[in-house]
This record gives C-alpha cells, structure tokens and sequence, in this order.
C-alpha cells in the first residue's frame, strides 16, 4: 500500500521569531511511518517541526504551517491508499503575523486570532476508496469526543488519545488509546509502546484495506 501519514507539530507564526504550537513530537508518526515501512508499504511522511529522526525510506515533506500540511497532503493525496493523520496541527493562527519582530514594549496585549484550515475535512471529498484514519487527543471524555470528530470528519478510524496522563501522548513514548470504527467496533488498548500502538493500526489498516503482506 501507498500510506500517508502526518506527524508532529504545526507552527503558526506571530511574527519571524516566534510562534504557537504545540507539544507534538512526531513520535507517534514516526512509529506509524517505521511500522508500515517494515510491512513493506511506501511511505510518504509530511512532519512539522519534529523532534525525532524520520526514517530515511520514508519520502519526507516537512512543512511548517497548517496552511503548508494542508497543501502537502492534497498534493500526495491521489497518490495514496491510506491517510493516517497523526500531527498536532494547530487549530489557531495569529490573522496577520507581523513581518518584523515585535519589540517587546510593542507587544499587542491580545493577538487577533483565525482558525487553521480543518486539513481532514478539506479532504474528505476525495477520500474516495482510501482508508482515512484520524487520531483525537483528549482530556476530558476521550471517547465522546472521538466519536464525534470520527463523524465529523468521516473517517474509518479514530484513535482517541488520552492525554491527561504522564505516560501518553505528547512527547513520551508510551501512549495509551481506543480505536473506535466507522462500523462501532471500540477496541481499547492498554499502555504499550508507540511502535506497538503503530503496530495495532497498521493491523487496522490492512484489515480494512483487504490487504495482505
Ligand atoms: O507527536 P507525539 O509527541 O508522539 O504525540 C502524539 C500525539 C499526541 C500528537 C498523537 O498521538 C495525537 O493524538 N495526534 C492528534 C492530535 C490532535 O491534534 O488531535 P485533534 O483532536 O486536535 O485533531 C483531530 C484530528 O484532526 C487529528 O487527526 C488531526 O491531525 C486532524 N486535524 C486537526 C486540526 C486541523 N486543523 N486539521 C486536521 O486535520
């Protein structure tokens, strides 16, 4: 299969020296891109600003803003079987970044901010016969909230993330998640390795896809 996956963080910039973001280490995606590469899938991995290495067989395209991994998942979008959406991407961006760098004394006490294009609904028009996997990461009610942004977004698979808890999600390299269906299944995974979650979506995956190595 031909995978697309999307890994770590987005930056919004305020101005050419600072930004918001967030936690988002790409560890997740990188494990994701290892795991499949080891099934023999081709992998393309669009990363924001990562914190780890990308695997060298991966094809890589590193992008900064939402605006940029929206236009590199479009453009790699034909090209794939399955989309797997596991970066942080901003949701918020200042409306109209400065081109020079505030001076402090200058600094608006308030940034007028906008929302980031929603890069899996933007896509969903041409989801087509690809397997389209989302990733939720939760404070509050994990599951609930996947549910609805596995609807809202028209997936086939949500990975709601807990991410309340030292030893999952951001930046550790443990996770602990739920894999809730399009069809209902609910699978819930106890704490593991990402590679080991990684591994537990890629058997998704090609279950879903009809694929067999
Ligand atoms: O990178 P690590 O340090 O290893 O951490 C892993 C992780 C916690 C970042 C990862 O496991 C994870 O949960 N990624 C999704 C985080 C997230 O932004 O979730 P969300 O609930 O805000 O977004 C829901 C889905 O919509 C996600 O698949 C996201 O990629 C996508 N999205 C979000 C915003 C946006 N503008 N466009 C999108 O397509």
């Amino acid at each position: 299969m031909n995978i697309l996956i999307t890994a770590g963080p987005t930056r919004e910039p305020i101005d050419p020296v600072r930004f918001i973001s967030n936690r988002s280490s790409g560890r997740m995606g990188v494990a994701l891109a290892e795991a499949a590469l080891a099934r023999g899938h081709a992998v393309r991995l669009v990363t924001g600003p990562i914190a780890v290495p990308a695997p060298p067989a991966a094809e890589r395209v590193a992008v900064v803003t939402a605006q940029d991994m929206l236009a590199a998942v479009q453009a790699n979008l034909d090209w794939s079987d399955a989309l797997i959406m596991s970066a942080a991407v901003a949701d918020w961006r200042p409306r109209t970044p400065s081109p020079l760098k505030l001076k402090k004394n200058r600094m608006p006490a308030q940034l007028e901010m906008e929302r980031t294009p929603d890069i899996l609904q933007a896509v969903a028009a041409r989801k087509g016969g690809r397997v389209f996997v989302g990733f939720a990461a939760e404070t509050g009610e994990p599951e609930e909230e996947a549910r609805r942004k596995l609807q809202a977004k028209r997936l086939d698979l949500i990975v709601a993330n807990d991410v309340s808890r030292a030893d999952a999600g951001f930046e550790v390299d443990t996770n602990r998640v739920t894999l809730l269906a399009a069809d209902g299944t609910v699978e819930a995974l106890p704490l593991m390795l990402k590679t080991e979650v990684a591994s537990r979506i890629l058997d998704w995956v090609e279950a879903h896809a009809g694929f067999r190595a």
